[in-house]
């Protein structure tokens, strides 16, 4: 399979059914990586898929960018920073108490107190001494990366900017941190909770005349000053409208604010998303499709939200099987890709493919 052209941009959004990663192709032979997943075979998706149409990603990978820690966002993230050698990593400035103490510990040359849900992170920071100068926070409106192209004889501004965390999260990340650290004779507290999803990575992705809004599983925090209103009204955007969003969190109700969908994307922008599924919870839903829907024709989801039935192949294995759990699934058995390519500033329409469980949805 090609590779997008030089003059191309592509936008690529992989699922198992659990988890999510982004790809895109910002001109020109280079590309970024935002989160990631594995896919049946447990390699992780991005890698396998740049490597499948020839990219070489120790020099092609310019930035990867881990939005939030959650399990879903970076199964086999640390295999990507290590195999994309010479891009740099970016993750939220407003860490939860467990990673700054992971932090504060691998400078310490401690054994981490990381459980396994950190042990991405903690995989990362032990790596981050042997490549100097390669990290960076992110924040509301910072620069993350930025670069003057030549695409199609013409100059073209590249430029990937963080919408979050906002500053008044990063304080609370802070005042969390804070809390941790026991006064004389007082004991350890327990962690407090920082939810992830509050302090995750939202990016604006300029190539040229061309928008991206990537929304990572950023959710509103229930207040009229919530994390999307602070981004509507971020100065970065003020210029143009997205034709792409990656919906955030999911399509879930809790991060869907109609500003973003009124103000800041196109009209029929073209929504990706992937779904979540764990145990009884299930994004995205009917309503929460529908309420896209209203907005947009052109909806692209990787698979279904429900998991896939494993079934042996031997019927007598399979009985077995049945008697000892009523329920088995395939891990990562629901993946799918959308891949969306333009070329980069001409009026045609972006195309777009799904491979494996991705539909396009429809009322
Ligand atoms: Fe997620």
């Amino acid at each position: 399979v090609p590779g997008p052209k030089a003059n191309e941009l592509e936008v690529s959004i992989f699922g198992p059914g659990y988890g999510e990663s982004i790809l895109i192709h910002i001109g020109n032979k280079s590309w970024i990586v935002v989160d990631s997943c594995v896919d049946e075979s447990k390699q992780p998706a991005p890698l396998k898929y740049l490597k499948s149409i020839g990219v070489d990603v120790k020099t092609d990978v310019k930035l990867i960018v881990v939005t939030h820690w959650h399990d879903d966002h970076i199964r086999g993230i640390s295999n990507v920073f290590r195999e994309c050698e010479t891009a740099s990593v970016v993750f939220s400035a407003a860490l939860t108490p467990k990673e700054f103490f992971t932090l504060a510990e691998t400078y310490k040359s401690i054994p981490s107190l990381a459980s396994t849900g950190i042990q991405e992170f903690s995989n990362i920071i032990s790596m981050l001494g042997r490549k100097k100068d390669s990290f960076k926070f992110a924040a509301a409106d910072r620069i993350l990366y930025r670069q003057e192209a030549t695409i199609d004889g013409g100059k073209k501004t590249i430029q990937v900017s963080s919408l979050s965390p906002s500053d008044m999260n990063i304080e609370r990340s802070f005042h969390q941190i804070s809390k941790m650290i026991p006064k004389d004779g007082e004991k350890k507290l327990r962690l407090p909770s920082l939810n992830p999803n509050n302090v995750a990575v939202a990016l604006w992705v300029q190539i040229g005349d061309e928008r991206i809004l990537l929304g990572s599983d950023l959710e509103c925090d229930n207040s009229d000053t919530g994390n999307w209103t602070v981004i509507v009204n971020s100065s970065l955007l003020i210029d143009s409208k997205a034709f792409v969003f990656k919906v955030a969190h999911h399509g879930s109700p809790t991060s869907y604010n109609p500003m973003v969908w009124n103000r800041v994307l196109g009209p029929n922008v073209h929504a990706m998303l992937t779904p979540f599924v764990n145990g009884p919870h299930k994004l995205p839903s009917d309503d929460d499709l529908n309420r896209i829907a209203g907005f947009t024709k052109n909806i692209f989801v990787t698979s279904r939200p429900a998991r896939r039935k494993y079934r042996h192949p031997d019927n007598a294995v399979q009985k077995r099987l049945e008697e000892m759990a009523s329920n088995l699934f395939v891990e990562n058995g629901n993946f799918g890709h959308v891949k969306l390519r333009k070329e980069i500033d001409s009026n045609r329409e972006p195309e777009v493919e799904l491979d494996g469980a991705a539909f396009q949805f429809s009322r």
